[in-house]
């Protein structure tokens, strides 16, 4: 605890110091949510994060999250220097999905809109038309289906199956999915409402279409926590990583949290519903590349002016 609080003063001290802003993301380890909180920066979803990385006037940020992130901000912002505690950390949808056999797929369809989730590369990204997160994603392709767009959409197949089913819109999917959400279980779920009658349920769309079916409320992250905070009931089913309960918790004081089940959680493993890269952001690694300067997000800048378009086309349809 000692140690946990001497990290925390130098990572204030360094902001301070270099004049960094810390930018993190609701799956990150709590300690890191509240230092970006505490010290002017922000903790949200995909689509905040993006649009305070680049409204912020600090030179310097520090993404908290995983690589698609951090490339984000620098495409946004190539004049920034963006920082993240660890370079490696990935995502599946964006490592099930790699640029050259992307670029095929939409060689093969030439005559479709070509949409994009947030978590992919740079490059998947500058191939792209539109780049969308989960909190907008809905609303973009519905738009684009009232202009009679027919989609190729990549790469998460479940949140683009639910965009699919909501809208009608005509999509051809790439097949990629989250291995964090993909372990929730539907029949499971089933039972666990049987046991919580009056609870209400928030599902992240990264899940498979029979945990979706089952949601009272389907969002992105900070969607998610706006509906905890909103809703008249005081239990919740929550199938999405278990990073977002202590933003949860804090925001709905009283309010109980109950972790949707994986194939894995029932007796053995507490908290399945973890992502592997979102956790390699530590309060240690945080404060060594403030102190450093290392682990500097680097986009091809030939890449970056390509692919800010389709990020930009989002951020302006969300203004
Ligand atoms: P949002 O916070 O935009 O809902 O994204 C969820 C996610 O999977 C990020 O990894
Ligand atoms: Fe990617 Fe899933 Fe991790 Fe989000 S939770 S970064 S979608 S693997």
């Amino acid at each position: 605890a000692e140690e946990k609080a001497e990290l925390k003063d130098r990572i204030r001290r360094l902001l301070k110091e270099k004049e960094a802003v810390l930018v993190a993301h609701y799956y990150v380890d709590p300690d890191l949510q509240d230092l970006a909180e505490e010290t002017g920066g922000c903790v949200s979803d995909s689509l905040e994060m993006a649009r305070f990385g680049r409204d912020h006037p600090a030179r310097t940020l520090v993404v908290a999250g995983v690589r698609f992130m951090g490339e984000t901000a620098k495409i946004l912002s190539p004049e920034k220097t963006i920082l993240m505690p660890d370079l490696e950390a990935t995502c599946s949808l964006d490592l099930g999905c790699p640029a050259d056999e992307f670029a095929a797929f939409c060689d093969q369809h030439p005559d479709r809109t070509v949409v994009v989730y947030a978590n992919t590369s740079a490059a998947v990204k500058a191939r792209a038309d539109w780049m969308v997160t989960s909190s907008i994603g809905l609303d973009i392709v519905r738009h684009l289906h009232e202009q009679g767009k027919k989609i190729l959409w990549a790469p998460d197949r479940h949140l683009g199956s639910y965009i699919q089913k909501q809208t009608g819109a005509d999509m051809l999917l790439w097949q990629g999915s989250c291995i964090v959400h993909d372990e929730f279980k539907g029949v499971e779920l089933d039972l666990l409402k049987a046991q919580y009658p009056d609870a209400k349920v928030l599902v992240h769309p990264e899940s498979p279409a029979n945990v979706v079916a089952q949601a009272d409320v389907v969002g992105s992250t900070t969607q998610l926590i706006n509906a905890a905070v909103t809703l008249p009931a005081t239990h919740f089913i929550v199938a999405t990583d278990n990073g977002i309960l202590h933003k949860m918790r804090a925001a709905a004081p009283g309010k109980h949290f109950i972790e949707a089940p994986t194939a894995g959680n029932s007796a053995t493993c507490k908290s399945c519903a973890h992502c592997p890269w979102m956790a390699m952001n530590g309060l240690k690694n945080l404060a060594e590349v403030l102190e450093s300067g290392a682990n500097e997000v680097w986009v091809d800048p030939a890449i970056g002016v390509q692919a800010v378009r389709a990020i930009d086309r989002m951020l302006d349809f969300a203004a």
